[in-house]
């Protein structure tokens, strides 16, 4: 049995490998030539993924892939998406074609507000405490200013802050709720620092007001907040119904009808709206992974909102209006296209550039679209074929290699 291990993070890499696999695997040996298999032979690029996080041992490599020929807004894209999903490149590029074809998608950005909170405790009055915060509200945004300059030169910063009660879900429990505009950054650090810092000076400004007579405010977190449903992008695709061909066996008619009844499913029955939002998120995830972007917080806010009604819905909408069939996605999303793993990733940046160097509103509307054309492409499927036809033949190549087929087989298929 393996035994725990004082100071893993301070021994070096082949000490951490050693540890590792003579603890916990069978064929020490046979593991360590896995893990070695996939080092970077240029010791810069190695190092520097080293540091991306610790106690690295190797690199995890995943397929960067490219879905060519969205039209969004009128302007041509490929899309590189970073996913291991073998059918989901492929679907995503099949929609593509099909839109391209129709009309292209249209996004527009609804929002681009963050949020952030200061969770603290105060027992006093909260007459008080409202008259107390009003008071020194003024003062608290003033104390931020050294640390939002440079935000505020690039056209961001703090742009509300309120007091919250939420006493009544909570005894004693209020907050501070900030919004902010953070630009190109996805903005996590800076607010995480300003919300700090403000939670830093709310506790001084309170340790000296005469209007909490003695009563104190015990801080208990500063964090931003991963929902945000004010930064909030909509990507649409729309065209006359008789343009919807190549759907076999329905006709355009029927498979408008289809699509429609589909999506109407996901919108009243959670079971289903899971699976349709994780064909969403399909899209939406490869599109944050290859960009650096932080994928669990998108999918966090993202399924929040899905359920901002009380129950688990659709994320995306379907009609038919007059002769036209309208499919739509909304979605909140905070990306960054500065900052971060943009800047020292060299596959993130090659990612952004063949977008075209996007500023962040425009990665919100990118990334929404590689979400509506995920979902065009499975409901497609799920209403014509089934999508089992799809998927196999995207899966038959995993299957041919774990058979160890050879290349001229694996042509033959
Ligand atoms: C598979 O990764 C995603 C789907 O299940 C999505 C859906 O059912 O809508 C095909």
């Amino acid at each position: 049995m393996a035994k725990p291990i004082d100071g893993f993070s301070k021994l070096s890499k082949a000490e951490k490998i050693d540890y590792i696999t003579t603890s916990f695997t069978q064929d020490p040996e046979e593991a360590k030539k896995v893990l070695a298999t996939y080092w970077h032979p240029d010791r810069e690029v190695q190092d520097l993924h080293d540091e991306f996080a610790e106690n690295t041992l190797t690199n995890y490599f995943y397929p960067f892939g490219i879905a060519p020929n969205f039209e969004i807004n009128g302007k041509i894209y490929a899309i590189p998406m970073a996913t291991e999903e073998s059918s989901v490149v492929a679907a995503a590029s099949n929609a593509a074609k099909y839109w391209l074809e129709r009309g292209g998608f249209r996004v527009a950005v609804l929002g681009t507000e963050k949020v952030g909170q200061v969770h603290f405790m105060f027992s006093g009055n909260s007459n008080e405490l409202t008259a107390f915060f009003n008071r020194v509200k003024p003062r608290l945004l003033k104390d931020l200013e050294p640390l939002t300059e440079n935000m505020r030169k690039r056209g961001g910063g703090v742009t509300g802050m309120e007091l919250v009660d939420k006493t009544a879900k909570l005894n004693g429990y209020y907050q501070l709720h900030c919004t902010f505009q953070t630009v190109d950054a996805m903005g996590a650090n800076f607010i995480n620092s300003c919300l700090e810092a403000l939670s830093k000076s709310l506790v001084v400004e309170a340790r000296e007001a005469q209007e909490l007579n003695g009563a104190e405010i015990d801080i208990v977190m500063s964090i931003l907040s991963n929902y945000v449903p004010n930064c909030r992008v909509r990507a649409q695709v729309s065209c006359p119904i008789e343009q919807l061909t190549g759907n076999d066996p329905l006709t355009p008619a029927e498979f408008a009808e289809k699509m429609v009844r589909s999506i109407a499913i996901a919108e009243v029955e959670p079971y289903r709206a899971v699976t349709h939002n994780k064909g969403i998120m399909n899209g939406i995830d490869a599109v944050v992974m290859a960009t650096g972007n932080d994928f669990r917080a998108v999918e966090a806010g993202i399924h929040a909102f899905a359920a901002r009604d009380g129950e688990y819905g659709s994320l995306s909408h379907a009609e038919i209006k007059g002769d036209d069939f309208h499919m739509w996605l909304e979605i909140p999303i905070a990306l960054g296209t500065v900052g971060g793993l943009t800047r020292l990733h060299p596959l993130v940046r090659l990612a952004l550039e063949i977008l075209g160097n996007p500023s962040a509103e425009d990665l919100m509307g990118i990334t929404a679209v590689a979400g509506l054309a995920q979902n065009f492409a499975a409901m497609r499927s799920l209403v014509t074929t089934g999508i089992q036809q799809g998927h196999m033949k995207m899966h038959l190549m995993n299957i041919l290699n774990q058979l160890g087929a050879s290349d001229a087989e694996k042509n033959r298929m």
